[in-house]
């Protein structure tokens, strides 16, 4: 039931894609080096949720600050993964076209203005928290499965 299957393989670098999980969105972008690089230069207390929760990134083990390290996946942590969720009220943030990423590069939310990085980590705005990051697993092949 609640799995879903998506072959990341032929997403572009710097292209981001939406899958539909659990009447989610959860968003999927390839991020270029400078993305990453960005999201990689921000200091812990720069970040308004500098701590993911147990559960926020369910793909590791205990609590983990939130590094970009510890939020992306695949080889040089190219892949962002995230359920596309304003952590405020439930808004789908807007990025998704590359439009509209908001004020550091990641998403905007239109509904109270929260901008989100490149790494999917709140940095202005009302929202209290990052993005969260949905249980998955990513092969070396991009058989993303999602649950
Ligand atoms: Fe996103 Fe309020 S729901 S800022």
């Amino acid at each position: 039931s609640g799995t879903v299957r998506v072959d990341l393989a032929g997403v572009e670098p710097g292209q981001r894609i939406t899958v539909k999980w659990q009447g989610r969105p959860v968003f999927a972008w390839r991020r270029s080096p400078a993305a990453i690089e960005a999201a990689r230069a921000v200091d812990l207390d720069e970040l308004p949720d500098p701590v993911d929760e147990t559960d926020e990134n369910p793909n590791l083990s205990g609590e983990e600050p939130a590094l970009d390290e510890n939020r992306a996946a695949g080889e040089d942590g190219e892949w962002l993964i995230v359920i596309g969720v304003c952590t405020h009220l439930g808004c789908i943030p807007l990025g998704q076209d590359g439009s509209a990423v908001g004020e550091f590069g990641g998403w905007f939310c239109p509904c109270h203005g929260s901008h989100y990085d490149t790494s999917g980590r709140i940095r202005k705005g009302p929202a209290p928290r990052n993005l969260d990051i949905p249980p998955y697993t990513l092969g070396e092949d991009l058989q993303l499965v999602i649950g």
